[in-house]
């Protein structure tokens, strides 16, 4: 019960507009520095190169979602093209992860399309991925079709795909050829359209999972579950699917412990790593999703 209601709080606070905007004005707070690898590009830079010495390679995002003016949308694009020649010059072994909304997609759908493009074009020159992640389900038909129009075009894009939502069985099936990270899930969707408890999420999750090894196309497994974690190991053994078809990611300073173990047993592993002044919102879904993230904040706060 106080787990439902700390979830709907963070869920609440992390849509709340204000604060969103408030927060990029206050610096980290709340312990958010633990989970968001600095302001700027070198701050993130470097923790790429760290975790490249670890054998961990990264993807990179520079928050910021439901952007609402077209001057923020090419701001947040021109932002992205610079993250992508900030990698290749410093050599480190990244891709990057954008939000459609951060590029403008609740502006105007065609305007986002062109600001894709331009990311991908840059990406392209210096062969480099870029992953778009995937929002709420309102925007997830919207994201899916962008994906498949950016693919006519580029082949260095992909997408998320969501276990709790029940149409992901079937978008997975439309997207083979193209490169996935399979998650849970991190919005508040009603039951009209999600599982709703924790063993249903889970069950869909790894028959996704299951289904896309299957399938053969290079697959993310963006998980720190680690009953999912040693189900894929089993599974990848058992059906003779190597290592280099897949990876596991994980979020910036969750589990790194893991993160390194996994390494060390032959697994490619890649940290999801953002950065920049907009942590409200990606921080308070960290918290929703797991109580014991709670103790970040509280550390937090303490320590002020
Ligand atoms: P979950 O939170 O269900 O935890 C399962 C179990 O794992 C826990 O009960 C606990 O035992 C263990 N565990 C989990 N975290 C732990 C920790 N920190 N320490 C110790 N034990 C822990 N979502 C989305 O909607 N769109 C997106 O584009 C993305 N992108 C994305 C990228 C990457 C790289 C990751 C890892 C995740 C996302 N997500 C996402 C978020 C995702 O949907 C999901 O909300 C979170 O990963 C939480 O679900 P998990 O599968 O990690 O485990």
């Amino acid at each position: 019960m106080l787990a439902a209601v700390s979830k709907s709080f963070f869920y609440a606070l992390s849509e709340n507009k204000s604060l969103n905007k408030a927060a990029k004005k206050w610096g980290f707070r709340f312990g958010a520095g633990q989970v968001v690898a600095g302001v700027d590009i070198e701050s993130a830079i470097r923790k790429v190169k760290e975790l490249n010495d670890l054998g961990i390679t990264a993807t990179l995002d520079h928050l910021g979602e439901f952007v609402s003016s077209r001057e923020e949308a090419t701001e947040s694009t021109d932002y992205c093209i610079k993250v992508l020649e900030a990698i290749a010059e410093s050599g480190v072994k990244s891709t990057l992860s954008v939000k459609m909304t951060q590029l403008g997609l609740d502006i105007d759908q065609e305007f986002c399309f062109e600001n894709m493009c331009r990311i991908l074009e840059t990406a392209k020159t210096h062969d480099l991925f870029v992953q778009i992640d995937m929002e709420d389900f309102k925007r997830c038909q919207i994201t899916l079709d962008m994906v498949k129009r950016l693919r006519q075009t580029y082949d260095n894009v992909g997408t998320v795909i969501q276990g709790y939502l029940y149409r992901s069985e079937e978008d997975l099936d439309q997207l083979n050829g193209v490169v996935l990270r399979l998650v849970k899930g991190a919005y508040k969707e009603p039951a009209e359209v999600a599982f709703q408890e924790k063993s249903q999420v889970d069950d869909n999750y790894w028959k996704l999972i299951q289904k896309r090894l299957l399938e053969g196309t290079f697959t993310a497994i963006g998980s720190h579950d680690h009953n999912i974690i040693n189900k894929v190991k089993a599974f990848a053994k058992e059906h003779h699917i190597p290592n280099d078809q897949f990876e596991f990611q994980m979020l910036y300073g969750f589990r790194t412990e893991l993160q390194e173990q996994l390494v060390k047993e032959g697994y490619n592993m890649r940290v999801y790593i953002p950065f920049g002044t907009d942590w409200f919102g990606y921080f308070m879904r960290r918290l929703a999703e797991r109580p014991q993230n709670v103790s970040f904040a509280l550390k937090g706060l303490l320590s002020k």
